[in-house]
């Protein structure tokens, strides 16, 4: 028996999200490793794709918040509410969790942090070159800082949704929208009691 857990827009949201965030890296990699930039020999067009995959991210992500904005809202509640059971789980205590754990919510709350990050420090970069009173020291900084933390959290996100078994089910979540009932009953043990989001 699966359970659904994932609607269109959140699929949308997630892989829209996903699909930039490659693109963006690949291509900042480019600009920032010179090795990197000799290899491809076309150190313009690299920032050419990393400037229009950040206007396309940017719209996107604007017209989906748009469409969706019943299921983003409550997304973004049931995420930013920390009950005494996701605190006593980041102390590390196995004790049941609701639709998303305590760890996917700080999770979630790091990637939207960082997306800001990223989008301030890029277009201060973009604007900089333009005008020179846009050009503060630290931007770079913290656009390359952003990058390492993300790549980090990517990683562990990916190693858990590919890789590790315990929680290599909720990949179909992700793909199809639904998920098998036991593993929710037993990973997310709130939700699958009361029915509703938390
Ligand atoms: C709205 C989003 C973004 C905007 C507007 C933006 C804009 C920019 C601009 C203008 C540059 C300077 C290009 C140059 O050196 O000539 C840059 C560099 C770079 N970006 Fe982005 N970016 C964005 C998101 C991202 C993301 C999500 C990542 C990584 C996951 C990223 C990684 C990089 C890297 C590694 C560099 C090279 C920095 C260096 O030379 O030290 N950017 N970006
Ligand atoms: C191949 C790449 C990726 C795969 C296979 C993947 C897979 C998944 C899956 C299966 C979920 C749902 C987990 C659940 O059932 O609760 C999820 C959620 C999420 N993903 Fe991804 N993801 C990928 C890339 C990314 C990237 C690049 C980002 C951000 C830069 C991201 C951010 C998130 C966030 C914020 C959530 C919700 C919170 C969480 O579950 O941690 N994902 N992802």
């Amino acid at each position: 028996m699966t359970r659904p857990r994932f609607d269109a827009t959140e699929r949308l949201l997630h892989w829209v999200h996903a699909l930039a965030f490659f693109v963006l890296l690949a291509s900042g990699l480019v600009l920032y490793l010179p090795s990197l930039s000799e290899a491809v020999g076309d150190r313009p067009l690299a920032k050419d794709v990393h400037l229009i995959a950040a206007a396309a991210w940017l719209a996107a992500l604007a017209l989906i918040a748009l469409a969706g904005h019943r299921t983003l809202a409550a997304d973004r509640r049931e995420i930013e509410r920390f009950d005494a059971d996701d605190l006593a789980w980041l102390r590390g205590h196995p004790v049941p969790q609701g639709r998303f754990n305590a760890g996917q919510k700080v999770h979630a709350i790091l990637q939207a942090a960082l997306a800001v990050l990223f989008t301030v420090s890029g277009v201060l970069l973009w604007l900089g070159e333009r005008n020179t009173s846009f050009r503060l020291s630290g931007t770079i900084v913290l656009h390359d800082g952003a990058m390492f933390v993300a790549v980090a959290l990517v990683v562990g996100h990916v190693f858990l949704a590919l890789v590790w078994p315990p929680t290599r089910p909720a990949l179909r979540g992700m793909v199809r929208g639904d998920v098998d009932a036991d593993w929710a009953a037993r990973h997310h043990a709130k939700w699958t009691a009361t029915d509703d989001r938390v």
